[in-house]
């Protein structure tokens, strides 16, 4: 296999996969690590331990996951039989301490037979009731004991469930690991177009001076996705889109617009200054919520000829659920650097179209040489799909006069000739293999933005904020006074979608 450029050589380790048996495990995380061992990133030798308490044998857990990486992609055929050597399987009860003995056993019998020298990630993509158990589990058996190799935890999110639960998984995740081996998961960290965000702000002289309340007139974040819950109604009716997408990813993102640039790219300065911008973010007050916050729920609608059920008739949702699967909210970052600059910032399921993208709206010259209609400069950078980055800015129109006309640079990484992109697992887990924690969330992070939530989440307890929106629009039309209160309206992402595609409940 060859090895890419610039790759770190990893040492040998084993990776355990807690909920092995589960969806994740042979969606994203086995076809990321075929992905990395086929571009030869993964270590000279290293072991795939599965667990969960289902019964698969070593050959059965092979089977299955050579089965789905076939079903979904294609893959040449000797490097997955390969690749598959390295699976093992190991079914256990998970929260039963005891039983960790015999895993005990089983990796020190990877660890000789793939010369790992001890060093582990434990990848816990189980339900998150079990993200203290197994932990406390794995280190009653000196399973975290980093004397002999490296240990380092993977976890999923949900990291908590408001701010006062997530301060306790804390408190007990930190009772049997330290922070440097707690690799927080936020799969948008690992995408190439978030983390450019930081290249295009911190390696380009002409954006940084403008970066600022002086120059940037407000910002819009937007993600969007076409899909609604589809099988996961049971967790999500329990989480809703506050929980599921914005206390995470979203604010994630909005960090690495709004932070200051850290001195070098390293876990300890990056964290730094994420956690700095999120400690910044205005407090939500009853009455800010009252007017910048609105929730909304999916209702049953045709869209492009396809009908779409409501978000109530979807799987495992109650009747009579009153789950947001739409927030829009405006907020403010309280710093120097963005004094009075509104972040408007949305996310649902069921809308138009599937795109991430981040909209740099930059104030209007100072005086309107060429009319009041003189378009206004914006900064676009699509997250995904169609990774890329657009600059709109006025141009003269051919012809008599002085008439400005808008037109846009624009850039598609798909262009690019080294796009051999990773995915965001495929990045993640290459990091937490090499320990560099710089693309995981620390807890002070974590914390900081389950406290500037949980007014939301206090909020979304009266059933009376929640608004309907028909499937296939852009949310409930409430969302739209968030801004027509400052003059404003939101921009609307996909080019072939126009305003009659805003349809009526
Ligand atoms: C997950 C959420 O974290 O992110 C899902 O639980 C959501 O509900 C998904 O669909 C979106 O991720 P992406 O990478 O498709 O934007």
């Amino acid at each position: 296999m060859e090895e890419l450029e610039n790759v770190v050589t990893l040492e040998n380790s084993t990776i355990v996969i807690f909920g092995a048996s589960g969806d994740l495990t042979h969606r994203k995380l086995i076809p990321a690590l075929y992905h990395l061992y086929e571009n030869g990133m993964l270590p000279k030798d290293f072991a795939i331990l599965g667990v969960s308490r289902t019964e698969f044998s070593d050959q059965t857990f092979r089977e299955k996951m050579q089965a789905s990486l076939v079903k979904n992609e294609k893959h040449q055929c000797d490097a997955l039989k390969s690749f598959s050597e390295h699976l093992y399987f190991e079914s256990l009860n998970t929260s039963d301490v005891s039983v960790y003995a015999s895993l005990k056993a089983r990796l020190s019998e990877l660890n000789k037979k793939h010369q790992t020298g001890g060093n582990t990630v434990y990848y816990l993509s189980t339900p998150p009731s079990l993200y203290g158990v197994i932990p406390e589990c794995l280190a009653a058996h000196g399973l975290n004991d980093e004397s002999d190799g490296w240990k380092n935890l993977i976890i999923e999110k949900p990291f908590g469930y408001d701010l006062d639960s997530a301060k306790s998984l804390d408190k007990q995740i930190h009772a049997s690991f330290q922070e440097h081996q707690i690799y927080r998961i936020d799969h948008y960290l690992g995408k190439e177009t978030v983390q450019n965000l930081l290249v295009l702000r911190f390696s380009n002289a002409m954006f940084e001076p403008l970066w600022n309340h002086n120059y940037i007139d407000h910002v819009e974040i937007t993600s969007a996705e076409f899909l609604g819950v589809e099988e996961r109604g049971g967790y999500y009716d329990d989480a809703g889109a506050v929980r599921d997408m914005f206390q995470n990813h979203l604010l994630q993102v909005l960090a690495m617009v709004g932070m200051e640039p850290p001195s070098v790219i390293n876990a300890d300065s990056m964290r730094d200054e994420v956690v700095k911008v999120m400690q910044c973010f205005r407090p939500l007050s009853e009455d800010c919520l009252k007017n910048n916050l609105v929730l909304g729920q999916y209702t049953a609608s045709m869209v492009r000829g396809q009908s779409l059920p409501g978000y109530r008739e979807e799987a495992g949702v109650a009747d009579d659920s009153r789950t947001e699967t739409y927030v829009g909210l405006k907020m403010f970052i309280d710093n120097w650097r963005w004094a009075g600059v509104p972040f408007y910032v949305r996310t649902g399921k069921r809308l138009p179209t599937r795109v991430t993208e981040v909209v740099i709206h930059f104030k209007t010259t100072p005086h309107p040489v060429f009319g009041i209609n003189a378009p206004e400069n914006k900064l676009i950078i699509r997250i995904q799909p169609d990774e890329g980055i657009l600059l709109s800015f006025g141009l003269k129109k051919p012809g008599s006069g002085f008439e400005a006309k808008e037109v846009s640079m624009d850039f598609h990484y798909q262009d690019l000739e080294e796009s051999n992109m990773l995915t965001a697992y495929e990045r993640l887990i290459h990091d937490s293999m090499k320990s560099d924690a710089t693309l995981f969330a620390r807890t002070d992070a974590v914390e900081a933005c389950w406290k500037f939530v949980q007014p939301m989440l206090d909020y979304k307890e009266n059933p009376e904020h929640l608004f309907g929106y028909a499937a296939g629009t852009w949310g409930p039309k409430e969302a739209d006074s968030i801004l027509v209160n400052d003059g404003r309206k939101w921009r609307f992402p996909c080019k072939n979608l126009t305003d009659t595609d805003y349809c009526e409940l």
